[in-house]
């Protein structure tokens, strides 16, 4: 880890993709993992905090949990048990978890966090927005006061994997995907158009199979169910490379621009970018992934996977 890496909090709706970024973020060199919040997403709220706790003990970190927003903004709840299993850890059940959660609420947490490291503090959100919108309700001044926000939703210029136009995080709570694209971050946002490009095998599930180091076997048997259960030829990374991103931007190209989050009936969820008008704010947009490097700092999740 660097000399002064800088505080990183992840916001995860655990959710298998967010297991494995949570590993990932946890063994950063430039960044250090300082906190975890919780929100409803993939799997109810219950379900994604005890799963985040669960890792988190599996894992041996030392980093706080915060429990946050049950339910969207306006939306009802949606999930995709289909695709993350009952818990959100496929069907993985990992040993209960001894930790507990902190008192404060997720959207608290994020603004404390931000406060104690203004300017120097690193926002990844891997879910959907629900924590970052209220936290912003909280703190309006968090956009000045954040160094980096890197954010897993959308579907710039490729098809949504919830409806054809819009990708998961987004659809479950697109009014606080539409606060946070007008609230003045400049974030870099990782849709499918990047993460698709990242896809975990079945070739490298399969080469994990003898593998006894946690990481590893977090990410086998999280996985397990799409390999062996559902028949998946592949998984794609999307809640690690948003993390990856951060800690290396230049694993992907960016295009930059407004980000425009469609409420209407038809397109609720879809995500654009274009040309920046007043209010606008000027956001980026991963476009092109360097898979080969992202492998390469997968692999200290992974050693056996980095495809060099
Ligand atoms: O569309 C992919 C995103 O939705 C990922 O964050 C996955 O964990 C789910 O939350
Ligand atoms: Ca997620």
């Amino acid at each position: 880890m660097s000399e002064h890496p800088r505080p990183l909090l992840l916001d995860v709706d655990t959710g298998v993709d967010d297991a494995v970024a949570i590993t990932l973020a946890s063994r950063l060199e430039r960044h250090k993992l300082v906190a975890l919040t919780t929100v409803a997403g993939n799997v109810p709220i219950e379900y994604s905090t005890d799963s985040t706790l669960r890792v988190v003990d599996w894992l041996g970190l030392d980093v706080p949990v915060y429990r946050g927003m049950s339910r969207p903004l306006v939306a009802p709840l949606a999930t995709a048990r289909e695709h993350h299993g009952y818990t959100g850890l496929g069907s993985w059940t990992p040993p209960e978890a001894h930790s507990r959660i902190e008192r404060a609420t997720a959207p608290e947490a994020i603004v404390q966090t931000v406060r104690a490291n203004e300017g120097n503090i690193a926002l990844a959100f891997v879910g959907p927005l629900t924590n970052l919108a209220v936290a912003l309700a909280l703190e309006p001044r968090l956009p000045e006061m954040v160094s980096k926000l890197v954010i897993m939703g959308g579907a710039f210029f490729s098809r949504g994997n919830m409806t054809d136009l819009a990708e998961f995080n987004i659809y479950v709570d697109p009014e606080a995907a539409a606060l946070v694209a007008r609230a003045g971050f400049d974030a870099l946002w990782v849709g499918l158009d990047a993460t698709r490009q990242t896809q975990l095998t079945a070739d490298d599930w399969k080469a994990l199979a003898d593998a006894d180091e946690p990481a590893e076997v977090l990410v086998r048997e999280v996985m397990r169910r799409s390999f062996e259960e559902v028949g998946r030829s592949g998984f794609p990374l999307h809640d690690p490379l948003a993390v990856a991103l951060v800690e290396e931007p230049e694993i992907a190209t960016t295009r930059r621009g407004a980000v425009r989050v469609s409420l209407e009936h038809g397109s609720r969820g879809e995500t654009r970018v274009g040309a920046v008008a007043v209010p606008d704010v000027e956001h980026g947009v991963a476009d092109q992934v360097n898979v080969q490097r992202f492998f390469r700092l997968f692999g200290k999740v992974c050693p056996r996977l980095t495809k060099d």
